[in-house]
């Protein structure tokens, strides 16, 4: 339960991340090694399938030396009972290859997909470890395509690689022996295709790998798109913005079937090359050995005979067959290898939060001590987003934090559960570090509600037992009337039961905090933060949430970020934040005595301001609506919302001329 409440609401509030930054491609020897460790239970499915292909190949190409001795014994010497002979060796050998190929066929199945399960849960198990700092590096339809999509091609690719990629080198090994026993000359013919095959598969591999990589990525686009579309519908939908959404999806969409079919179109050449190479080697060997049949007089002491040439046109069809078959095997790894790259890349990351040796298991307190603390999100940032906190907490007291927007409060916060760890500085939780501390044990203490809320799907109870798994009935309706949740909880007719769609859409913003609130309460945490949890509980609410804080967990450490000056103005302490730092700290009276951000802010929210600020809020916020739909009601406003249109119709069709020329130039290098 630990980590979860904290993380998962958290978990909403990290944005949308950059794309990893760019890295050194892995070597393939350490791809091979890290996608490897996920066979687990399946190695003796994945050495059993090759072993049964063996068998199955041999066998294969044993039978035409057993036809070639069945014509010239039997049919030509005119011999009966060889006929019998040879004709029954035929059957029992056509049965034993087809029972080697079906277990073969069913152990690289068995194998195949036991191997992209585990891949699956690795990579699943191994994004759960990451810190927000990890998550941060990849997106999240990155992150599902490197689950789905990846996965499966690298499935495919690993059957193939045991089942026929087995199979072909072995086929052709043994096949060529075979013609070379027959004839060493001819077989020299089979010689000769190898390196135009290799030069040419090896040319293709260069050239269409990159295009891979490419459509991969593009991949990563694509779900990132499906992803903000499908949790923003409503935003979408409210704001007429589905042809643009529609739209944005095309042109992604267009930039991978251009690439796709740039590199089939490079794949395709694979085929005619092995045709042509197979119809060469036919043709040859029927003109050589046509010509030493009619020297021999089809005598086999004296030469080449009718059946020896059956078999060699039937090995020069096998070796062509296991030709083929590992071309389609290079094919299927120049596909498959970046997408084993990309999971590589998931499952070597490194948390970037770890724990020490001997981690401190129990915190003390609710005491919290920044001592000049520093942070960035990314170490190549320029300004820190914290600088220099100097904030001490005691144990119990309740702490206000206020500011403008991205003046780092929630930054500041994030840092207490070790969500992100300081850059410089310390940060101690009941006068220990943070990072001496074992994860679970500091999680479970501290207890955060982030701006964006998220619930699961499942009912009202299910829910909130996420703060605590323990939690009998009682406990749980005790911590939503502290939060002031259970009198509407009450008016739904399945009440603690009711069922919380996915994200929590079926309840209202305001219901979905003071739920949240009750989640973090359950947990019984010695610190309690609510990162702007009440701003959308009307004031009386919040009031009475605060007032039962202050009656019912008088020992916990609260610690509450507000946009409004009464929620914090009672705290022990109030904070007030400006571009990452303190600017100043203490009681309400005191700031309003000192401090002159604070005693703007406050007044500006005091009775004789409220009607004022509240028309300008409601003339923001129309604005702001206006530039985000393109469209006006306001015709006063004509000049100012026709720019902004236009400039977001230039934004459109800059990105379209810019998908439209990567499409062209990949439509180029196909020409
Ligand atoms: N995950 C992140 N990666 C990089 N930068 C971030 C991340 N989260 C926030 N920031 C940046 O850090 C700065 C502080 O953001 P933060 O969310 O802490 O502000 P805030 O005071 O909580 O704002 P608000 O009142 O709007 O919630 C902002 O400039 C923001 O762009
Ligand atoms: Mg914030």
């Amino acid at each position: 339960m630990s980590a979860t409440t904290a993380a998962a609401d958290a978990g909403a509030k990290a944005p949308q991340a950059r794309p990893a930054a760019p890295q050194q491609p892995p070597s393939k020897k350490h791809v091979i090694r890290t996608l490897g460790r996920s066979l687990r239970e399946y190695k003796k499915a994945s050495i059993l399938s090759p072993l049964f292909v063996i068998v199955e190949a041999v066998i294969e190409i044993l039978i035409p030396s057993v036809i070639a001795v069945l014509i010239d014994r039997g049919i030509t010497g005119e011999s009966m009972p060889d006929i019998w002979k040879y004709g029954l060796i035929l059957i029992a050998c056509a049965a034993v290859s087809l029972i080697a190929g079906f277990l073969s066929g069913r152990f690289a199945a068995i194998a195949s997909s036991g191997f992209a399960k585990n891949l699956r849960h690795d990579e699943f198990e191994q994004v759960q470890r990451f810190s927000f700092a990890n998550i941060d590096r990849f997106s999240t339809g990155s992150i599902i395509t490197r689950l789905t999509t990846d996965v499966t091609n690298v499935q495919n690719a690993y059957q193939m690689i045991i089942r026929v990629g087995m199979r072909a080198p072995v086929m052709l090994i043994v096949a060529w022996i075979f013609a070379f026993r027959i004839s060493p000359q001819i077989s020299m013919v089979f010689l000769a295709c190898i390196p135009v095959l290799a030069v040419g598969l090896f040319g293709l591999i260069i050239i269409v790998h990159p295009i891979f990589e490419r459509v991969f990525h593009t991949y990563d686009e694509l779900n990132n798109v499906v992803d903000e579309n499908l949790q923003g519908i409503r935003v979408v939908k409210s704001f007429n913005r589905e042809d643009f959404e529609d739209r944005k999806f095309g042109r992604i969409s267009q930039k991978i079937y251009a690439l796709f079919c740039k590199a089939e179109k490079l794949l395709s050449i694979n085929s005619p090359l092995f045709n042509v190479c197979m119809y060469a080697s036919l043709i040859t060997i029927a003109w050589v050995g046509a010509r030493q049949i009619v020297a021999s007089g089809n005598n086999a002491s004296v030469g080449l005979t009718t059946g020896d040439l059956t078999a060699l046109v039937t090995y020069a069809m096998q070796i062509m067959m296991a030709m083929m078959m590992l071309s389609m095997i290079f094919v299927m790894v120049i596909i498959s290898r970046a997408s084993a790259e990309r999971i590589c890349g998931v499952l070597t990351e490194e948390s970037t939060i770890r724990e020490t040796a001997d981690p401190v298991t129990d915190v003390a307190d609710g005491s919290i001590d920044f001592d000049h603390v520093t942070f960035r999100y990314s170490d190549h940032s320029e300004r820190p987003v914290l600088d220099d906190i100097d904030l001490h907490i005691r144990s119990g007291q309740t702490i206000g934090i206020v500011g403008g927007t991205g003046s780092a409060k929630s930054s500041l916060v994030q840092l207490i559960p070790r969500l992100y760890d300081v850059s410089s500085g310390t940060l101690k939780v009941g006068g220990v570090d943070v990072r001496d501390y074992e994860l679970e044990a500091l999680r479970d203490e501290v207890a955060m509600v982030l701006q964006k809320n998220v619930l699961f799907a499942g009912t009202i109870a299910e829910n909130l037992r996420w703060g605590n798994p323990y939690a009998t009935d009682e406990e749980i309706r005790h911590a939503c009337e502290l939060a002031q949740a259970d009198g509407f909880i009450q008016e739904f007719p399945d009440k603690y039961d009711t069922y919380i769609e996915q994200g929590g859409t079926n309840v209202s913003g305001g219901q979905r905090q003071r739920l949240c609130i009750a989640r973090a309460l359950l947990k019984k945490p010695k610190i309690l933060i609510l990162d702007d949890s009440t701003s959308a509980v009307d004031t009386k609410t919040d009031k009475l949430i605060r007032e039962a804080f202050h009656h019912e967990i008088p020992n916990t450490t609260k610690i509450i970020i507000a946009q409004r000056v009464a929620s914090v103005e009672e705290s022990d302490k109030i904070v007030v934040m400006h571009e990452g730092r303190i600017l100043d700290q203490g009681t309400n009276a005191e700031l309003l005595e000192r401090c002159e951000e604070y005693r703007s802010i406050y007044e500006s929210q005091t009775q004789q301001h409220a009607q004022q600020d509240l028309d300008k809020e409601s003339q923001d916020l129309h604005e702001e609506e206006s530039e985000a739909s393109g469209f006006t009601t306001d015709y006063d406003e004509d000049t100012r919302t026709s720019d902004v249109i236009a400039r977001q119709k230039e934004r459109e069709r800059e990105r379209e001329a810019d998908v439209a020329q990567d499409i062209e130039a990949i439509k180029g290098g196909e020409r």
